[in-house]
């Protein structure tokens, strides 16, 4: 089977290429993210809300949001042992400027971007030791992104995540590929970025590592994506069911406790669909419209007149162990977690020499 391989991305060394994906809201803060940078791979905080238990939050949430993304990526930090250490912010939030800036200026190491395409995040991000990462789900993607990239700013992005259709959390696929099942396979998707990002790799002289992300479980599933050409892989399912994980033991539970059926597609009130647990909130929101209570305007498409339900509040609920009244984002593989481990026994299974 293929081995992870180390890789030198400008001055840094990404000694293990796992990366845990970002995870909102909550479910990846400092405390997941420092342990999987301290194990050797890339630990990702999520940007989503990062103040949602701050007193201020409902009032101001802007100056909580912040703040809270500075404690928590100084907290990682001392966690991280050295290690790499990225923030997922999606292009669909609003302040997503202000959100990059705080975070290059907390001293974060990678700024992962998606649900959207990211085309401002080089002109707003100049120093060039900050590694920019667009995740993707189709070759057309990235090269749309490399192409607005080198024609605003000559840069080119230091990694791409290729996430394919079995990943957890927003998809970038329509709703109807995805219940038929006949979206492209991640190692498909893999292949067909890595051809398409062959001419951009010339004209930056270096090459634009692929890290593959979306179904991936055990040690075969890693060598799968290695062969179809990737560089290495994002996992967020199997990060949730951690002793470190930020969120909630209940939240946890609900994977362990899920079967295959309970991981469905549900269409986000953001306008793509997700992955999630089929449980009484998304029962409840089938049947009808869950009227939106508080609205701190997070999202720049959301109308908290019309969405059928608050996203944001509903992922909050769900972090802080109200299982049954939020919404549980997973991947197509959380009905197979069967118990809590800990980020390093998931390290030392995934690069077994075998
Ligand atoms: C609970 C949960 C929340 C997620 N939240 C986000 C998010 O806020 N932003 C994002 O870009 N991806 C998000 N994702 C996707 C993950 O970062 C990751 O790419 C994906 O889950 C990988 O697939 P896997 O779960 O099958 O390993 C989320 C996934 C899960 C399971």
């Amino acid at each position: 089977m293929k081995q992870l391989e180390s890789l030198q991305i400008g001055n840094k060394t990404i000694r293990i290429p796992i990366f845990q994906g970002g995870m909102g809201v909550g479910v990846s803060l400092s405390n997941l993210a420092g342990a999987v940078a301290a194990a050797g791979g890339v630990g990702t905080l999520s940007g989503v809300y990062m103040g949602y238990r701050e007193p201020d939050f409902y009032t101001d949430p802007m100056t909580a949001n912040l703040r809270a993304m500075d404690e928590q990526i100084k907290r990682a930090r001392q966690l991280a042992d050295g290690g790499i250490l990225a923030i997922n912010l999606m292009v669909a939030m609003n302040h997503y400027d202000d959100m990059v800036k705080q975070a290059v200026a907390s001293g974060i190491d990678m700024i992962v971007s998606g649900a959207g395409l990211p085309l401002n995040l080089p002109k707003l991000v100049t120093d060039p030791d900050v590694l920019l990462v667009p995740i993707v789900s189709s070759a057309r993607a990235a090269g749309l992104i490399c192409r607005s990239w080198f024609r605003s700013s000559g840069r080119l992005p230091d990694l791409v995540v290729v996430e394919g259709p079995l990943a957890g959390g927003h998809l970038g696929f329509s709703p109807e590929e995805l219940k038929e099942g006949v979206a492209a396979t991640l190692t498909d998707i893999v292949s067909a970025v890595k051809d398409s990002l062959k001419e951009w790799e010339e004209k930056a002289g270096r090459p634009i590592p692929i890290i593959a992300a979306g179904g991936i479980y055990d040690r075969r599933d890693v060598s799968q994506v290695l062969e179809a050409g990737a560089d290495g892989v994002q996992l967020g399912t199997r990060f949730v069911a951690t002793k470190e994980c930020d969120a909630d033991p209940a939240f946890k539970q609900a994977y362990i406790k899920a079967e295959p059926d309970d991981v469905r597609i549900i269409q986000s009130p953001v306008g793509m669909p997700g992955r999630a647990i089929r449980n009484d909130f998304v029962k409840a929101s089938e049947t009808g419209r869950i009227p939106v209570t508080r609205c701190t305007r997070c999202l720049a498409p959301c109308d908290p007149k019309t969405t059928p339900y608050c996203i944001s509040e509903a992922l909050m609920r769900s972090v802080k162990g109200e299982v049954d009244q939020g919404l549980i984002f997973c991947g197509a593989n959380a009905w197979r977690i069967e118990q809590i481990v800990t980020v390093q026994e998931i390290f030392a299974e995934l690069t077994e020499k075998k």
